[in-house]
């Protein structure tokens, strides 16, 4: 496990210890000494050593990762790692207890909660969080209500529906109504309403069937090929799929990256493979 720590490319590095990260929390930190930095200069999302949690209970300690812009990155690790919490801290529905998230320069935790969605992130929770008993719709609209006006939702629903062509014609259906794949696709299309840069998606494939997942993870490659500009942040415990959409990835453990390189290194990393995943990847059609 620990042989990699002193590779020089910077490439499949092993993150600092877990108290060495504590340690560095009040230091400014260097640009030149991540292990894997997006390419075109400063990244669009910068997370520098952020602790966060629920109440008193610090399920973070310390994680610091970065998205480039149009870039999609995976975070991987096994249930319980922090990978939510994660997600839920850069979109302010957990507690921040301390460290920064910047996007695009802004200060994330400087904004009110429900004004996160305005500086262009977007949060497809764990779970989807949709309005089972309202409409398509309704949920999309729901989805876009801060940003504009009915002609410009109505706009957006319509490029919604083109990005997930099975939502065309079931936009009045109930949505509590509809199968698992399409209720994913309404979740993101929910979080596309609002036109974020950065997309975080929390286990689209969760409790779907493997022919679903294998439709839901097209429709995303397809999304950010075809929209060059979004940026997505996936946790995922399908690592094989996660890793096929992403140029790197972070692994997380315990509340920390333990782990972090180019999808190349990190698929050939049988040690971390099995270290990491070896026993909490479900088999096909386990769920
Ligand atoms: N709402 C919550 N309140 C208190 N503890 C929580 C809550 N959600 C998650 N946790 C705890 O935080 C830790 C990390 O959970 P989570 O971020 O959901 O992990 P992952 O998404 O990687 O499976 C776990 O120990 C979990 O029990
Ligand atoms: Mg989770």
């Amino acid at each position: 496990m620990s042989e990699r720590a002193s590779e020089p490319s910077g490439l499949g590095e092993r993150a600092s210890e877990p108290s060495a990260l504590r340690e560095r929390a009040g230091e400014p930190s260097g640009l030149g000494e991540r292990a894997s930095e997006p390419s075109g200069g400063r990244a669009l999302l910068e997370i520098r050593d952020l602790v966060a949690g629920y109440g008193v209970a610090q399920v973070l300690h310390g994680v610091s990762l970065e998205v480039g812009r149009g870039e999609t990155v995976a975070v991987l690790g096994p249930n319980g790692a922090g990978k939510s919490t994660l997600l839920r801290a850069i979109f302010q529905t957990c507690r921040v207890q301390g460290g920064s998230i910047t996007m695009d320069g802004q200060d994330v935790r400087a904004v009110a909660d429900y004004q996160v969605a305005t500086l262009g992130i977007a949060h497809v929770p764990e779970g989807r969080g949709l309005f089972p008993e309202l409409t398509v719709t309704q949920n999309l609209v729901l989805g876009g209500l801060k940003f504009g006006s009915r002609a410009v939702i109505g706009e957006r629903i319509e490029r919604v529906v083109e990005t997930f062509p099975r939502l065309k014609d079931r936009r009045q259906q109930v949505v509590g109504t509809m199968s698992g794949g399409e209720q994913q696709m309404v979740a993101i299309g929910r979080a596309l309403m609002s036109e974020p840069r950065v997309l975080l998606l929390d286990e689209p494939s969760l409790g779907l069937a493997p022919q679903v997942v294998e439709t839901i993870f097209a429709e995303l490659r397809s999304l950010a090929a075809s929209d060059a500009g979004l940026s997505v942040l996936i946790v995922e415990q399908r690592v094989q799929e996660a890793l096929d959409m992403c140029s790197r990835g972070y692994v997380m453990q315990g509340g920390e990256i333990v782990f972090s390189g180019t999808t190349e290194t990190l698929r050939g990393d049988a040690a971390m493979t099995s270290a990491f995943f070896g026993d909490t990847v479900p088999a096909e059609g386990e769920r």
